[in-house]
């Protein structure tokens, strides 16, 4: 691209970013790192494509420096970062991460409550993860998510 003349852009970035990732190179984060002085600057999608990066490969804690990362890049996290790293996390980060989210306005949905639940049940924590799946059956006035198949089959 470079050779034609054609610039690259963040979309072309996250594209290499993620492939890199899926392969296991971690040293994406020295292409992630490159794009300012490329002319393009990462956006949501490519922190998230690093986040999801680290937490495949262990590497939650990683992951979650992103956050504070993004945060001084002026970036909001959203709530797939959010997911993607209380998905892959322990217990205790787990609900740390649910009070950062509700800290930065955005509500946990399914997809975080099942994470928790299934973070919990693995620590075999599974009295906590029960008493998670009752507030999702009794609390939808106050906007929590409603338990669907997945809560279900967790909680099996
Ligand atoms: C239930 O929630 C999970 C997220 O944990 C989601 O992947 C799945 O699609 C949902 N299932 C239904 C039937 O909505």
């Amino acid at each position: 691209m470079v050779v034609a003349g054609v610039s690259p852009q963040t979309y072309t970035f996250n594209l290499l970013i993620c492939g890199l990732c899926d392969l296991g190179h971690l040293d994406a984060r020295e292409l992630f790192d490159k794009m300012p002085e490329k002319g393009c600057l990462p956006n949501e999608f490519s922190f998230g494509i690093l986040v999801r990066g680290y937490c495949r490969f262990a590497l939650a804690n990683k992951g979650v420096e992103l956050l504070d990362e993004m945060k001084n890049s002026r970036i909001l996290p959203n709530r797939v970062v959010y997911n993607t790293l209380i998905s892959s996390g322990k217990t205790d980060d787990a609900e740390n991460l649910v009070e950062r989210m509700r800290e930065d306005g955005l509500f946990p949905d399914e997809v975080t409550f099942n994470a928790r639940i299934s973070v919990l049940c693995k620590a075999g924590q599974v009295l906590e993860a029960s008493r998670i799946f009752r507030d999702m059956q009794i609390d939808e006035a106050v906007g929590l998510p409603r338990p669907n198949v997945t809560t279900y089959n967790l909680m099996l």
